[in-house]
């Protein structure tokens, strides 16, 4: 067992884990952070994404030890007062979802690419997008939606 420290959601958190553990297992099996989901396993799908030190990282492909230290942002960490964040909000007016399975890795995924980008061009997006999949929405309203937050100035 390997004692780590680090803050998730604004709140520091100590735990001994075992040096295999994934940050998405501890985030979900130890923190209950299961607005952090699993789509692969395998680095494929970024359902799992979250921000590490304020990058966006596929969180089954980092080790919780590999966090130590860290800040993390899940999509749970996101919201403020009440208030989604507006990355959140857009994805809602827009309609960016369906299932919403990989709703909080492209959301996690749009704000990381707002934040390098704030006004992305079309291509820009979906190739910043590129390695979030979606199954359900054929992508045209997830484009959409971070085109929307882009234009409102989205702080991220
Ligand atoms: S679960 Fe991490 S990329 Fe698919
Ligand atoms: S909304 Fe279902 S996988 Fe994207």
């Amino acid at each position: 067992m390997t004692r780590i420290t680090l803050t998730v959601d604004g709140a520091q958190v100590s735990d001994d884990v075992e040096p295999r553990l994934l940050l998405v297992q501890y985030l979900r099996e130890r923190l209950g952070k299961t607005g952090t989901v699993i789509g692969c396993d395998t680095s494929n799908c970024g359902a799992c994404t979250v921000h590490l030190n304020g990058t966006s990282v596929k969180s089954c492909n980092v080790l919780a030890v590999q966090a130590d230290g860290s800040e993390v942002t899940t999509v749970e960490g996101l919201a403020q007062d009440g208030q989604l964040h507006p990355v959140q909000e857009a994805f809602r007016e827009c309609h960016g979802l369906q299932c919403g399975y990989c709703t909080p890795g492209m959301i996690m995924q749009s704000i990381d690419l707002l934040n390098t980008n704030p006004n992305p061009s079309e291509a820009e997006i979906r190739e910043g997008l590129e390695g979030n999949l979606c199954r359900c929405t054929g992508y045209h309203n997830i484009v959409r939606a971070v085109q929307h937050a882009a234009g409102q100035g989205a702080p991220s």
